[in-house]
């Protein structure tokens, strides 16, 4: 079955082709949402209020930039795909533009940015298009650059897709190994389509604690919404953790899913649910 996720459909300077780059931006919804999410981005960074000089990491067309234009700020933009970048251009969107695949590093001066922000970017650097593709690797030297480019007690928010928690835990992993400290914010996290992921990356010289994130005050489970980087940790080790076939557990989930993908046939839990049965001979 084919993935609904783009990243999986080709490179992304493939996937964002002219046709792609136009459609995106012409379509009311993404816009409002892409745009909500870069002004969350910046209010998570927290800057003082002032302008200040901020990385947009996959700028596309420049709907993530043009939010931080009216909130007040300078920015650059980096981005894979010439069609997007072309789209910006076009706009006459307000921050310079650079064509740049980020997991071979940002080639920015230590020390240029105030902070940065990203908004759907991510996820594309957890799939390997080319055969050197080494995604820690990719992921590492991004998130290095990053860290060297970013003034000291700078911030990057990085709004994001994980596909799974392997793929969260190998990003979390990598930032930190370069450098950064931080963690997960989560908002609306009981919510499906209102659920956001925040990746909160502090350099050294930030004092202030990880922001909670918006919704219930709590997330799933009654845990609290904002995961510092080793909790984090801990908590994709226990998602991660396989359940054994066939158990009760494993049984309700499978259950779970095709009710969710309208499958008929799926018969109402019952306390035999899962038993193991005798053998018949
Ligand atoms: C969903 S779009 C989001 C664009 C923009 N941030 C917004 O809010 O509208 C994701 C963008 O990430 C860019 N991207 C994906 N992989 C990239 C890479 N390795 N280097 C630079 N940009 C990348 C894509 O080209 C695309 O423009």
């Amino acid at each position: 079955m084919a993935s609904g996720r783009p990243e999986h459909r080709g490179p992304p300077e493939l996937f964002y082709d002219e046709k792609e780059a136009r459609k995106y931006t012409q379509n009311t919804r993404m816009i409002e949402i892409q745009m909500q999410m870069a002004e969350r981005a910046t209010e998570l960074l927290a800057l003082p209020d002032e302008p200040h000089y901020l990385l947009d990491i996959g700028c596309g067309s420049g709907l993530s930039g043009e939010q931080l234009t009216d909130l007040g700020h300078y920015w650059v933009g980096v981005d894979i795909s010439e069609h997007m970048l072309a789209v910006a251009q076009e706009g006459e969107v307000e921050g310079d533009l650079f064509l740049c695949d980020i997991g071979q590093g940002l080639g920015f001066r230590p020390g240029s940015f105030d902070g940065a922000i990203s908004i759907s970017a991510l996820q594309w650097l957890c799939n390997a298009d080319k055969k050197e593709h080494h995604v820690p690797k990719r992921l590492f030297k991004f998130f290095s650059s990053l860290y060297a480019c970013l003034t000291r007690g700078a911030k990057a928010v990085l709004q994001f897709y994980p596909e799974n928690s392997a793929q969260m835990e190998l990003i979390t992993q990598q930032s930190m190994k370069a450098g950064f400290t931080g963690g997960i914010v989560i908002d609306y996290p009981n919510s499906a389509k209102a659920k956001k992921i925040f990746l909160c990356l502090f350099t050294a010289g930030v004092t202030a604690s990880l922001p909670k994130g918006l919704g219930t005050g709590v997330g799933e489970n009654g845990k609290p919404n904002s995961i510092p980087f080793a909790e984090a940790r801990r908590e994709v080790r226990k998602k991660g953790s396989k359940v054994s076939l066939k158990s009760r557990e494993w049984v309700i989930a499978k259950k779970e899913r095709r009710q969710r993908q309208g499958k008929g046939g799926v018969r109402l839990d019952s306390k035999y649910t899962g038993r193991r049965r005798k053998p018949h001979f």
